[in-house]
């Protein structure tokens, strides 16, 4: 029997409360599997838990996560109304980024979640994220901008947290947040006039990785 998208989140969810696959179970104190709406439209991932993540076992609860709540009301969206996650599920310590192989030892638990709740679009929210859909390409030329890869449309953002130590930082993220109902109205109407032959044939596409640009 085919599980439901709760019960697939809720199974990643128990898996990575106790996970041991790399070195960061070591020294969180939670793990954070991420959270929010089963059916959202919307995917968020960020890098990987902090201090208060940590201790909350919550995703996006310190001063970053305040701006993207910022950032989510500004399009009349709330947190329960997206799906928040991480690349890495367990905090690395004291901050540091998380190394290739914490993220190749977690990467199953997020692709799990992507297939099971299928969002409209996926952000990424700095770095690892970003590079997991885009690559290497510079994150000055491609934020903001959606695009198709691997059947999903994504978007690539500055960290919120780089935003609170940049001013300039900050007022592009707030623009391109707001470029989000746009791009998800898009979407919808080209899945509207997709002839239902090729809609039936969308899931599960196996091409290789490409990367159209859309808009
Ligand atoms: N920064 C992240 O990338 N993720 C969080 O959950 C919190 C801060
Ligand atoms: Fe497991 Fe991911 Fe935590 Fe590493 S970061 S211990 S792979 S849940």
């Amino acid at each position: 029997m085919q599980m439901s998208t709760e019960e697939v989140l809720q199974e990643v969810a128990t898996e990575v409360a106790t996970c041991a696959k790399c070195n960061l179970c070591k020294g969180r104190t939670k793990a954070v599997p991420g959270e929010g709406r089963s059916s959202a439209k919307i995917l968020f991932i960020g890098e990987g838990p902090g201090y208060n993540e940590d201790r909350q076992g919550r995703p996006f609860v310190g001063p970053a996560g305040q701006f993207l709540d910022e950032l989510l009301t500004s399009i009349n969206l709330r947190r329960t109304d997206v799906f928040i996650t991480n690349v890495v599920k367990c905090r690395p310590p004291n901050n540091r980024d998380p190394l290739p192989e914490e993220i190749q030892a977690c990467n199953n638990y997020l692709d799990r979640q992507i297939a099971a709740i299928k969002p409209q679009v996926i952000v990424t929210l700095g770095r690892y994220s970003m590079a997991k859909f885009f690559g290497s390409e510079k994150i000055s030329s491609i934020h903001g901008r959606a695009r198709k890869v691997n059947g999903y449309l994504c978007i690539a953002m500055y960290h919120p947290a780089a935003g609170l130590h940049q001013a300039s930082l900050k007022d592009t993220i707030r623009e391109d947040f707001k470029k989000i109902p746009q791009i998800i109205a898009e979407a919808e109407r080209v899945v509207a006039e997709t002839p239902v032959k090729q809609a039936q044939a969308a899931p599960t596409p196996k091409e290789p990785p490409q990367q159209l640009s859309l808009f």
